[in-house]
């Protein structure tokens, strides 16, 4: 019998063939006038159809969301014109595909903003971390809080973002609520210093996310919208004081939500899977939907989670960087390209489209 990770799930009335995800992954290969995906990149996601569901790269909402160079957006009508032929190359080579959406608070640079503007942020904290700008690797600014009545301006961003991505033909959209971005810097009380309604219990830092999830619940059925946490990440220099307490109120707001999916980088973020004993097994007791894990998953492990039930999905980051028909590949447990981190973030089709198949290696 083949193991359960090659066999079907239903999420909402969309149905992924296999368990198989392909991470939301940042390769910063958007065109450098206005962020906009052109056909380099539809290849590469196309290239990717055979997983059972592709999250596109981070993009960013608005202008205001933008952290690095050449990362693409979901607010301009090029930019919509360009997700439309990628979403159309996955769809006709057989895929699915959301968009994740994106905005990335204070891991931003005033050089990469409108008006050289100050990013913004739950409080102006500076965060201890570095982001890539047109001149190299820049520390990020110093944001500026946000003030509450503009919250509801960040959250028709996302609205609108939720129709762009509609319209440019998405199966669905994740919202990116880890790795220090916007709304995880809402949720922990390291970076949450607000005395708003935003701020103080995890009911209120969850307030945004939950307005948030509202919003594009009222675009797409809310099965074809996931979100992504990484509570026990410090990625981007975030800190919470009670990880568990606080992302137990933001499934329970996913759960309320009705969202199809929740997607948790189990550990650091690209580094080691480190989590107290069960923390992940009480974070999804809130939770009734499809459980997407994520993080340093090999064949074996993809395969013993999905049987016993700890996962429903599992998402592979680098290893869908270096091997375009991961599925396959894992499906025959035949060998997987090596990923060249050197060609992860910008460039060309190297590192990038030119990963050969099993049938092209052979
Ligand atoms: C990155 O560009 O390094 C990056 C972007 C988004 C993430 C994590 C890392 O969620």
């Amino acid at each position: 019998m083949e193991p359960k990770l090659f066999s079907p799930l239903e999420l909402g009335d969309l149905t992924l063939p296999n368990r198989i995800v392909m991470a939301p992954l940042t390769r910063n290969r958007a065109l450098p006038d206005g962020d906009v995906p052109h056909a380099l990149n539809a290849t590469y996601y196309a290239q990717r159809a055979g997983a059972g569901l592709i999250i596109s790269e981070g993009t960013q909402i608005s202008p205001e969301g933008k952290g690095y160079i050449q990362t693409p957006g979901m607010y301009s009508d090029a930019q919509v014109a360009g997700w439309k032929a990628v979403t159309a190359a996955v769809h006709g080579a057989g895929g699915r595909i959301f968009a994740q959406l994106w905005h990335v608070g204070r891991i931003s640079h005033v050089s990469l903003l409108p008006d050289g503007q100050a990013p913004v942020a739950p409080s102006p904290i500076t965060a201890d971390s570095q982001t890539f700008t047109a001149s190299g690797f820049a520390d990020v600014s110093e944001p500026r809080a946000l003030e509450t009545a503009e919250i509801a301006r960040v959250v028709a961003d996302y609205r609108k973002a939720a129709e762009n991505a509609k319209a440019a033909g998405f199966d669905g959209i994740e919202i990116h609520a880890a790795n220090g971005y916007l709304l995880d810097q809402f949720l922990r009380d390291g970076t949450n210093k607000r005395d708003d309604a935003y701020g103080g219990s995890p009911e209120n830092r969850t307030r945004f996310l939950a307005e948030v999830f509202e919003a594009v619940t009222g675009v797409f059925p809310a099965k074809r919208v996931g979100v992504r946490f990484s509570p026990f990440s410090g990625f981007n220099d975030i800190a919470d004081s009670d990880p568990v307490a606080t992302f137990s109120v933001a499934m329970a707001r996913a759960n309320d939500a009705g969202l199809g999916y929740v997607h948790l980088v189990e550990g650091q973020t690209g580094g080691p899977r480190e989590f107290p004993a069960n923390a992940i097994e009480t974070l999804r007791s809130n939770f009734s939907g499809a459980y997407m894990a994520n993080n340093g998953y090999d064949r074996q492990m993809a395969v013993d989670a999905v049987e016993s039930g700890k996962a429903d999905l599992v998402a592979f980051g680098s290893l869908f960087i270096a091997n375009p028909d991961l599925v396959e590949r894992l499906r025959l447990d035949a060998p997987l390209n090596a990923p060249d981190p050197q060609t992860f973030y910008g460039g060309d089709a190297a590192g990038y489209t030119d990963y050969p198949t099993l049938e092209e290696a052979a």
